[in-house]
């Protein structure tokens, strides 16, 4: 098992992968991960569709603009944000930590009035904004992956509308990203990143 740092440091995208599948319990492990991520009033908008039919995985390298090497992953868990789901649990959520007395009764007015005027607003607009919620539950994956060997690669250059038409998803459900996974047959150098001087605002 890798220490967090390890696993923040060991990490790349990894694109080629062996065929080899992926135990289900393994499988499970990840999604387990997912679903102890925060969101924003607890409200866990995050929703997976697991894929290892060769056809359908042909079709998702398709939606991402022919990024080939998709379909070659055992595995690709499609990311997505639920906008209701999102919108109820922010409700509902506010109100559980404001009786835990996490957060004040006045925040959870706001919160609450908040989620109210964002069901005025089109679906398709408020998936992206809902993502960052998802994108947390991703890197859980990403990162827990590593303890079973497995590499994985997020992928957000995608048609978004190709992909939720492939399952008959309603615009209810925003695609965040594909993320392809399974062990890796390439093991790449660290690629190149900012100075923490670089990070640092003024
Ligand atoms: C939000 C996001 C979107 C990305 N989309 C793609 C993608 O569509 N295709 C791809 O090959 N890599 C994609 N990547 C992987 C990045 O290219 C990669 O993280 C970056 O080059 C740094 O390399 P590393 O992850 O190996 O450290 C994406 C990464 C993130 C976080």
């Amino acid at each position: 098992m890798l220490t967090t740092k390890e696993a923040i440091e060991k990490r790349r995208s990894i694109r080629k992968y062996k065929p080899d599948p992926i135990p289900d319990e393994h499988l499970r492990e990840l999604l387990n991960s997912a679903r102890l991520a925060p969101s924003g009033c607890n409200a866990q908008p995050w929703r997976f569709k697991i894929v290892k039919e060769e056809g359908i995985k042909a079709r998702l390298a398709e939606a991402a603009y022919d990024q080939a090497f998709i379909s070659q992953a055992p595995v690709v868990i499609i990311c997505c944000a639920d906008v209701q789901g999102y919108l109820d649990g922010t409700v509902s959520g506010a109100q559980d930590l404001g009786k835990i007395g996490a957060i004040e009764d006045r925040i959870v007015t706001i919160l609450q009035g908040r989620a109210k005027n964002l069901e005025t607003i089109e679906r398709n607009e408020l998936g992206p904004r809902i993502a960052a919620n998802v994108a947390i539950a991703i890197e859980h994956i990403v990162l827990r992956a590593l303890d079973f060997g497995v590499g994985s690669c997020w992928i957000r250059l995608i048609d978004e509308q190709k992909v939720r038409e492939l399952f008959g998803w309603s615009d209810n459900i925003y695609v965040v990203a594909l993320l392809p996974i399974g062990y890796p047959a390439e093991f790449p150098e660290a690629r190149k990143r900012l100075k923490l001087n670089d990070i640092l605002l003024d």
